[in-house]
């Protein structure tokens, strides 16, 4: 992908899954990373996987504190920034819990807009950068026991749209993945009868990998995106169409 080589990259949640997988893709592509995610045990295998261009952050991305570390690297420029750190609390909605509505809405949408509004202070200076958002294919179409992430998934993608129309003139491209099905460790623990179901949903009869969600962040980060702004771009394999 041309010119990603020359690009400061932060990814919230980058220790796991599919932002585990974008950090290796814009590692490959010669990107120099800031790695963002909870204290976490994965810290050294983290810098044995890129042992050089990368900074590796603990932070929580709904803490003061995590906010604060976090905004110090915008601070000293951003090219790219993925908010991918997301979480899932799940629970039909009359038994879902306060609890249970806030820790999502905090770490999938609020994180998301102050982290934004971060970056599009810093951008707005450089005239550059790109912000990319992960969504999920429920926001279209909703998902049992998820009234909290769906909510925040649909709030993502009004964010990035409203985001994209107003920091357009200042160089800014705003952009949304929704990702569906995809074979993270998590999914693939799953019952295979659950698994068979979730392939048959998309046409193309197979789950996603990380790698493919990292593949569309890389593309959207790219120049080759460079006249794609506010848009929610669906890797699942077809699986929205129904
Ligand atoms: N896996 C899928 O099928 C799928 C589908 C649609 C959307 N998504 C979205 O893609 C993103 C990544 O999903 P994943 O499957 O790789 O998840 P994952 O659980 O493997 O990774 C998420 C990472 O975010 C980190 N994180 C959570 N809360 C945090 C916080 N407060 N501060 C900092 N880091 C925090 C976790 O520690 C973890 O490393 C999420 O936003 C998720 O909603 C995933």
């Amino acid at each position: 992908m041309k010119d990603l080589n020359t690009k400061k990259v932060i990814i919230t949640g980058a220790a796991s899954g599919i932002g585990r997988a974008t950090a290796e893709r814009f590692y490959k592509e010669g990107s120099t990373l800031v790695l963002i995610d909870m204290p976490t045990e994965q810290e050294s295998e983290l810098k044995a996987m890129f042992p050089e261009r990368m900074t590796y952050i603990q932070a929580n991305v709904t803490s003061p504190q995590g906010l604060e570390a976090i905004q110090a690297e915008i601070n000293s420029g951003v090219d790219v920034f993925i908010n991918n750190a997301g979480i899932t609390r799940d629970a039909t909605v009359h038994k879902m819990t306060d609890e249970q509505w806030d820790q999502v809405i905090a770490v999938n949408l609020t994180a998301v807009f102050k982290l934004s509004r971060m970056c599009a202070v810093k951008m707005k200076e450089q005239k550059s950068g790109v912000i990319l958002n992960a969504a999920s294919v429920v926001a279209h179409y909703g998902n049992f026991g998820q009234a909290n992430y769906t909510s925040t998934k649909a709030g993502v993608i009004a964010m990035t749209k409203t985001m994209a129309k107003e920091l357009g003139k200042d160089g800014i491209r705003v952009n949304a993945v929704a990702p569906g099905f995809i074979g993270t460790p998590m999914v693939r623990k799953m019952p295979e009868k659950v698994i068979t179901m979730m392939e048959g949903k998309a046409p193309l009869r197979r789950l996603g990998e990380p790698e493919d969600i990292a593949a569309a962040y890389a593309f959207l980060a790219s120049e080759d995106a460079s006249f794609i702004t506010g848009t929610c771009m669906n890797v699942d394999g077809g699986v929205v169409l129904g």
